[in-house]
């Protein structure tokens, strides 16, 4: 994952030994090395044979070496580099042949994920992959401004990112709830505008070079003219608000704030300048995001001398406002060799074409042909999607896997399909810390990451599924907490009792989904530590997929097989309810969940009768059930089993 464009399984097999080592020629940089250490350290983790090879240098070559890795030049951190590989691997031999080392680094992640196993012993199939990514954008954005996350956080979703053969990491960092980056020359924005959580600028630096070493390019986000309450909070003077208004503070909720920057003050942009002569040079990638989304005017409209300078300038709108503060900072970009992307709203009538669409507005309902990407496309701009990628918006895999940037039914020409580069999963973090943010990153952005390498007609559902389980799992190698977390958040709730119960509780309920969990951005803030049984629920609950195809085979075949996979779910959930009463005696915690634990115990207990015994169960009491079952009010989870339920009930 993500499935290689072509791929032809030989027969016969490569035995890993203790004796196995890789050979670099070409005269590359020291990536290649780094990646091919990392290599052999994870064939090491995974197979116990501690393989003899220390760590590659360019002088230490060994020609008798099993894996061969051929490079012709140094791929470059940019858009558009070749990343294509071939791999062979036959009984003796394994070559991995690429332009830069960029794809040889793709090339290692297909072979580790490869590796099988019989009872005793590990080898490689015999086969042949040529490879190499449908789109060139394929990224992850991670926001640190709302809850900050640490450097350990970022580094092993950079390896996740890799691992996934994603390319650009999107680094929002700073937002109404904090400024994220050390700034020398402005150190009011750390003294003021943070929790006095930030990034050093030399971690700064180091985690680029971290990125740059897995082939991925970092592009930050500074988000302006609106999302601005934290570099106000600072720098009061460059806001739009009145002075009779209450000043600007770093903002402790979630949502959409008024505070907006003055675009008609010079001392905006000068500020702007110079926090970009700072920031820019940190990240040698050719993209910087801006923001721009989310400027609900309110304080430009309440500012008479907002709207002076709007009507002496003929701007007609707040539109045009925001696309003459847009176009002031091109150039300041530019001096440093950057090109402005921004979110959607900065594609105005009059903005730069030079200037990259983020799109990301509606819900996953929404089709990529008919929305902003589509749109810019049309308008000649380079473009992005997220909408469809929102990963915090808790919505199934199966929904952000078939979001497809280009839809077969595209109507777009050939030259605008070209503008679309590619997709971006959003990692907005008001409802994640360091405990649990893997869990809402992996393993959906996964999927996300196959559709923009791998071909538009790559898209079996059950192919994914059995394929994620292995790859969910093969994560933690890499150090994603996804599934190590939820046992430490389960143990706080169980107050160091069992977690078995509330685990099995937790493996039918996903957090409630589409931004509903967070009564309008104020039910948690950002100092909440997140640790309920929501937040260690994820989407796509671990058991309800299966539950699902066992009612869907039950229904269609009342077999006695068909029945006792069901009915063990019924015998679990209702022995589940019974140890959760036994612990919540002792755990204050559990005491939210017994309501919803009460009515799937008491709706198995019914629907086991009716399958079993044959008895006829009085309808108006299953619909009382399903509808307690069907409550959005319990713990801010869902019971993603209801709609077998449901069926079940309502089977004659
Ligand atoms: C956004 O979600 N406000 C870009």
């Amino acid at each position: 994952m993500p499935w290689p464009r072509e791929i032809s399984l030989q027969g016969g097999n490569f035995s890993l030994t203790k004796s196995f080592k890789v050979n670099i020629t070409g005269d590359p940089n020291s990536r290649i090395f780094i990646g091919a250490t990392q290599f052999i350290r994870r064939l090491d983790g995974r197979t116990g044979l501690f393989l003899e090879q220390a760590h590659l240098t360019k002088i230490n070559e060994v020609p008798e070496a099993e894996l061969q890795i051929n490079i012709i030049r140094n791929g470059e951190i940019k858009l558009k580099e070749d990343e294509s590989y071939q791999l062979t691997v036959v009984s003796n031999k394994i070559l991995i042949n690429a332009t830069t080392d960029l794809g040889a680094l793709h090339g290692l992640e297909t072979l580790l994920q490869l590796l099988q196993n019989s009872s005793a012993s590990f080898y490689f199939p015999n086969v042949t992959i040529s490879d190499s990514p449908r789109f060139i954008w394929r990224g992850l954005m991670i926001d640190a401004a709302r809850h900050f996350q640490p450097v350990d956080v970022i580094k092993r979703n950079l390896d996740a990112m890799a691992s996934m053969k994603m390319n650009v990491f999107h680094w929002h960092l700073a937002d109404d709830q904090g400024w994220r980056i050390e700034m020398k020359n402005h150190p009011k924005l750390n003294e003021l505008s943070t929790d006095g959580s930030y990034y050093t600028q030399e971690e700064i630096k180091n985690i680029v070079k971290y990125a740059a070493e897995r082939g991925i390019l970092v592009v930050p986000e500074i988000d302006v003219p609106g999302h601005a309450s934290a570099l106000l909070t600072a720098y009061p003077e460059i806001g739009s608000k009145l002075a009779a208004d209450p000043a600007y503070t770093v903002k402790r909720n979630s949502g959409i704030y008024n505070s907006t920057l003055d675009p008609t003050n010079p001392k905006t942009y000068q500020l702007l300048g110079e926090i970009f002569d700072e920031v820019c040079p940190l990240f040698p990638g050719d993209y910087f995001h801006i923001g721009g989304d989310e400027n609900n005017g309110k304080e430009w409209n309440a500012n008479p001398q907002i709207q002076e300078f709007k009507t002496e300038n003929k701007m007609s709108s707040n539109h045009d406002l925001q696309t003459y503060f847009n176009m002031q900072l091109i150039p300041m970009l530019k001096k440093h060799n950057k090109k402005l992307m921004g979110w959607e709203e900065i594609m105005t009538e009059n903005m730069s074409k030079n200037a990259i669409i983020h799109a990301w507005r509606g819900t996953n309902e929404g089709q990529a042909s008919g929305g902003s990407l589509a749109k810019a496309a049309k308008n000649g701009y380079q473009t992005v999607l997220s909408n469809g990628y929102y990963i915090d918006l808790m919505l199934s895999i199966d929904k952000h896997y078939l979001n497809d940037p280009i839809p077969s039914n595209s109507t777009l020409s050939s030259e605008e399909k070209v503008k679309i580069l590619g997709g971006e999963a959003a990692m907005w973090s008001e409802l994640v810390t360091p405990l649990n943010i893997d869990s809402r990153i992996w393993p959906r952005t996964a999927a996300i990451a196959e559709r923009l390498w791998s071909e538009a007609d790559i898209t079996d559902l059950n192919s994914l599924h059995k394929r994620l389980k292995t790859i969910s799992w093969r994560l933690e190698e890499l150090g994603i907490s996804h599934i190590r977390n939820k046992e430490v958040i389960l143990r706080n709730i169980s107050n160091n009792q069992s977690t078995a119960p509330i685990n099995d509780l937790s493996n039918v309920c996903e957090p409630l989904k589409n931004y509903s969990r967070n009564g309008g951005g104020k039910k948690y803030r950002m100092h909440s530590p997140l640790t309920l049984f929501a937040d260690a629920c994820t989407a796509d609950a671990y058991d309800a997929y299966d539950f699902d195809k066992a009612v869907m085979a039950y229904l269609e075949n009342k077999s006695p097989e068909n029945q006792i996979v069901v009915t063990d779910f019924f015998r679990k959930w209702i022995a589940m309810n019974g140890q959760l009463i036994d612990l919540s005696a002792n755990a204050p915690l559990i005491q939210p969940l017994l309501p919803l634990s009460e009515s799937l115990s008491e709706l198995s207990q019914l629907l086991l009768l009716k399958i079993e015994n044959k008895k006829i169960v009085q309808p108006t009491i299953l619909t009382n059930l399903l509808e307690k079952c069907n409550s959005k009010k319990n713990a801010d989870v869902e019971l993603v089993v209801y709609n077998s339920l449901k069926k079940l009930s309502e089977m004659p």
